[in-house]
């Protein structure tokens, strides 16, 4: 797959020059682009259970938000007017939303969030905010002016549903169309108003902050550390006060924390859990009616493999990471579920390692991978 166009930057003069430290504005990075869904489409979407959607309206100054599963009526009381629909993870129910973001793998997937879509009539967007995010506002229907500053200013409007800057001091605008795309750094303030029926494509890349992997960290080695021995004290020293926590007490749990350990390894095992634990609402179908393993084996070998499209797959050092789960692998298959995780999909070859076929058939029984139809 090839990489969407930067304005004549290579990935790496755009690594070097624009990613994390100034926006740039992209005419024409995807010619004549139509867009992946319908407004229609969008809705349905948003009704459904397992999508992340929220309905934002604007009246009289004032800031509405309701959050999805959405349903029909919602949409049949709307304004004219300055509303907008935003629907997450479109690259969970897409073929083609997971296609687009294939074009931005100069980035790494591991820090890859999803594909976000806005629809608005003229008017609508979410009003001028930060985000903790990287993205590429990449347009699809109709045309939106997007204003930006590198303002320091950061407060927020005190009584709003969702997070609105009290100022906003725009320093450049442009309007997009079709196909035009802005990439933005995260904290930079940014506006987007639709200039007529529009919807707008955001490419999110997730940062997390310190706190939350310090803390999720801290999650992973409760489930994974060893600890063994018991507090004693068998040279116990009679106390003057006895609620008081001793001095002896103190020095022997300090010890004792003194164990906590971990290396490289346990920080690899902790990203690749991390970053391809499926969000709390994301379940998996299972096939109905599994294939037995071998005939599972003999169709992947004829038509392929392919990542279902809320599958989640990293690899680091010997180790692939499925979903939040870890599997440490011989060098073959690594190889070979190497490429699956980058490509999204593989066709299996003949001399592929037992190891290989047992867990390429676990993961179709799970229904982490689907045969390519
Ligand atoms: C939108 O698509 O309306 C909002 C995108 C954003 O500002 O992050
Ligand atoms: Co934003």
């Amino acid at each position: 797959m090839r990489n969407i166009p930067l304005d004549k930057l290579t990935p790496q003069e755009f690594l070097r020059d624009f990613w994390q430290k100034k926006p740039l504005l992209i005419r024409n990075a995807i010619p004549d682009f139509q867009g992946l869904l319908t407004r229609d489409a969008l809705m349905e979407l948003a009704c459904c259970e397992e999508t992340q959607s929220r309905l934002i309206i604007q009246r009289n100054k004032k800031w509405l938000l309701k959050y999805g599963p959405l349903s029909e009526r919602d949409f049949t009381k709307l304004p004219k007017k300055q509303w907008t629909l935003l629907v997450q993870e479109i690259n969970h129910f897409l073929p083609s939303a997971r296609d687009l973001l294939m074009q931005f793998s100069f980035i790494p997937r591991a820090r890859l969030d999803d594909l976000m879509v806005s629809y608005a009539p003229k008017g609508g967007g979410v009003g001028p905010h930060f985000d903790s995010y990287d993205v590429f506002l990449l347009q699809g229907l109709g045309s939106r002016r997007w204003q930006i500053s590198a303002q320091r200013d950061s407060r927020l409007i005190a009584d709003a549903p969702l997070k609105i800057l009290q100022n906003f001091y725009p320093e450049q605008e442009w309007v997009l169309q079709a196909g035009d795309m802005l990439y933005l750094p995260p904290n930079y303030a940014h506006n987007g108003v639709a200039e007529d029926e529009c919807m707008t494509y955001s490419i999110g890349f997730r940062a997390p902050s310190h706190y939350e992997l310090v803390t999720q960290f801290l999650v992973y080695l409760q489930d994974n550390i060893e600890v063994k021995g018991w507090y004693a004290d068998p040279d116990l020293q009679l106390q003057d006060h006895s609620a008081e926590i001793g001095q002896a007490m103190l020095r022997q749990v300090s010890t004792i924390l003194e164990k906590i350990k971990w290396d490289q390894k346990d920080i690899q095992n902790f990203l690749g859990i991390y970053l391809t634990e499926p969000k709390s609402h994301v379940f998996f179908e299972q096939p109905e009616h599994p294939l037995t393993q071998s005939l599972f084996l003999h169709k992947a070998r004829r038509k392929g493999v392919l990542l279902d499209l809320k599958s989640r797959m990293l690899v680091g050092d010997k180790t692939i990471f499925m979903n939040g789960e870890v599997y440490k692998v011989s060098v073959d298959t690594y190889k070979l579920l190497a490429r699956l995780a980058d490509n999204c999909g593989i066709v299996l070859d003949l001399k592929c390692t037992e190891e290989t076929e047992k867990i390429l058939y676990q993961w179709y029984v799970n229904g982490y991978i689907v045969i390519e139809s």
